[in-house]
């Protein structure tokens, strides 16, 4: 199932499915991106039951967990810290350095998950490029078909720091993904990943679970060129 929603607030839509999913005790992947901070915040206020869910992180910069750029810093800041019943987190280790950190979240996944992963919930940001998680146009981690969670020495935008991202296996493995994307700058980046025909150089163009649903939540200057 492909559904695209054009909304007024598309995160109060996307707020409702994380507290959905988390209440029902899923594994929820958040991503990074400044995007999805008013979703969390709004999930925060529901403060619903998430001790049975389990939180996952699509990517993240290689900086410390405290870091005013690191996608954990900002998912603890406007979600799970105000979470009265917190789910289990399992982060990427932005200390670790991309190597290190993605080996130790590829065993994470494999000890969790197994190997064969379904997520319940993914939910991804699209960026002016196209690039989705930390999954940059050109990069040799689009190709990668047997890790989970790769190392991406160059980022391909700001803040250019190495990241760890998790791969389209893990992605189409998902049960559900979301995406969350809003404003102007990203209305081309919405067409070529999500117009007919898709560009097959725009990452997020690949992201087409194979046995889930896909549901993309947009404002109207984002949905402006589909
Ligand atoms: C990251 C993200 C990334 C993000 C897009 C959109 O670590 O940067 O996970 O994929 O979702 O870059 O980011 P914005 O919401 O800031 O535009």
């Amino acid at each position: 199932m492909r559904e695209i929603h054009v909304l007024e607030d598309p995160s109060a839509a996307v707020a409702e499915r994380l507290t959905e999913v988390a209440a029902a005790g899923g594994d929820i992947v958040l991503t990074g991106g400044s995007t999805p901070r008013k979703a969390y915040a709004l999930a925060a206020q529901r403060d619903a039951d998430w001790s049975n869910a389990t939180v996952w992180f699509s990517d993240e910069r290689m900086v410390p967990p405290d870091h005013p750029d690191s996608n954990f810093a900002m998912a603890a800041g406007a979600l799970l810290s105000h979470l009265s019943r917190p789910p289990t987190v399992i982060r990427m280790q932005g200390e670790l350095g991309a190597d290190a950190a993605a080996g130790a979240y590829e065993a994470h996944l494999r000890e969790r998950m197994g190997s064969d992963p379904h997520f319940d919930l993914i939910l991804l940001g699209v960026g002016p490029d196209s690039h989705t998680a930390s999954l940059f146009p050109g990069k040799p981690e689009l190709e990668e078909t047997g890790r989970f969670a790769a190392p991406v020495p160059l980022a391909g935008m700001e803040p250019q720091v190495p990241r760890v991202t998790l791969t389209f296996p893990v992605l189409n493995g998902a049960r559900e993904v979301v995406f969350l994307v809003s404003g102007a700058d990203k209305a081309d980046a919405i067409a070529r990943a999500f117009g007919d025909p898709p560009d097959p150089e725009a990452p997020a163009s690949h992201v087409r679970p194979t046995a889930g649903s896909l549901y993309v939540f947009l404002d109207e200057p984002a949905a402006a060129r589909l």
